[in-house]
């Protein structure tokens, strides 16, 4: 598969395709790790006086509403703060303000368009990668490089679509991120520990199958918990469940139990947001008004003697709400315990990247992902689709 290094990119219309589906709030950036992390690769096309035309998706649109919420403007005023080239937002995702901005680039800037997933709302051209949509991209540029690792596992317009139909390649923090986590994970040292959270419940559960047969334990906390501990026949009040996967979790319960580890305490509040009261309960306590939001004290313990043992730990999804103070304990002292262990250690997930940078772990762990369905993907041992396009183009 061809890198961006394979390409010469003097004065070439370089179509990169970022993953820059940051956290927002109230429509500002709230962590911009995925930027950063993605300046390598847009400075080194500058470098090579490339003219850089960059694609990302933002969020999931939905509805004319979730525009608002979803404009890319805000990351591309971060770039133009960030790059010392002339970064330009164009306010459309086709038509002539596009291609007009395009004509009147020269070598070294950069254009940003709109929100990929704008084009969802005219039939989910986006995301059910629609072919003509695909092309029009393509035409766009001269050369494609996928550089959006978070992405990676979907297989959309802007990320697959788009190179079959130009020269591709992947960029620099693609290939980082493959590199890093395919050494790990492929034959992982054991003990081998996962932890497994976060909000993407549906997207997430169904990975359990397959991690319980490669992982020696599987931590679970978070959101994921609730519906563990639903399936496990406890109450667990308003909490986030997905009631579809019930069945499954008692199936994984059944068949993994020597493996499944899951809370003996939670914390729980009334409402999400920070000044809800809070109650440590055992998992036969949760009352029906209350929360799951974060594991407690004694699970802390638990998890703890997994953790000190295991020799490769992979992380994803935090074990709590941990944007809010009174829930960010249970991700604040697993990541404490890790930066103390000697295993490789593996975190994937745009949130549980935000929770190790914003606690000041980065350091001390192996590697941080940029990717979080990305890096399960890869745990399941599939090809990611934006690689197989360009594996099969060679
Ligand atoms: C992510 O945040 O996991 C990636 O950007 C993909 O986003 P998605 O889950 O909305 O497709």
């Amino acid at each position: 598969m061809k890198t961006i290094k394979n390409f010469d990119l003097k004065g070439k219309k370089v179509i990169i395709r970022c993953d820059l589906n940051v956290p927002m709030k109230a429509r500002k950036i709230a962590d911009d790790n995925r930027i950063l992390e993605s300046l390598e690769t847009i400075k080194y096309a500058t470098e090579q006086e490339a003219k850089v035309i960059i694609l990302s998706h933002l969020g999931r649109v939905k509805t004319k509403e979730d525009k608002k919420k979803y404009s890319l403007r805000p990351v591309a005023d971060r770039l133009n703060k960030l790059l010392d080239s002339k970064v330009t937002f164009v306010e459309a995702t086709r038509g002539e303000e596009v291609e007009n901005a395009i004509k009147q680039m020269k070598p070294k800037e950069v254009i940003v368009l709109e929100n990929t997933r704008f084009e969802d709302l005219d039939g989910n051209k986006e995301s059910d990668n629609n072919k003509e949509l695909a092309k029009y991209w393509a035409s766009l540029g001269d050369i494609f490089i996928n550089d959006a690792f978070g992405t990676a596992h979907r297989s959309h317009a802007s990320n697959v679509g788009i190179a079959k139909y130009l020269p591709s390649g992947i960029g620099l923090l693609m290939e980082r991120e493959v590199k890093q986590i395919s050494k790990a994970t492929t034959k992982p040292k054991k003990p081998y520990v996962v932890i497994l959270g976060g909000s993407k419940v549906a997207d997430k559960i169904d990975v359990i199958k397959f991690l319980c047969k490669k992982a020696d334990y599987v931590l679970i906390g978070g959101a994921m918990s609730m519906t563990f501990l639903k399936a496990a026949g406890f109450e667990v009040g308003k909490s986030n469940v997905e009631n579809k996967k019930l069945d499954f979790c008692v199936e994984m319960l059944d068949k993994y139990s020597n493996k499944i580890v899951l809370p003996i305490d939670i914390i729980t509040g009334n409402e999400i947001n920070k000044n809800t009261e809070t109650h440590t309960r055992f998992i036969n306590e949760i009352g029906e008004d209350e929360i799951g939001l974060d594991i407690g004290p004694r699970t802390i313990k638990v998890f703890k003697q997994y953790l000190e043992d295991a020799k490769t730990i992979m992380w994803n999804g935090p074990v709590g709400y941990f944007e809010l103070e009174p829930f960010e304990e249970g991700t604040r002292k697993l990541l404490e315990i890790i930066s103390k262990t000697k295993a490789t250690t593996i975190i994937g997930g745009g949130e549980t990247a935000s929770a190790v940078i914003g606690m000041g772990y980065q350091s001390k762990v192996s590697h941080v992902s940029t990717g979080g369905g990305a890096c399960l993907y890869m745990l399941e041992g599939k090809e990611l689709p934006a690689l197989k396009v360009l594996n099969a183009k060679k």
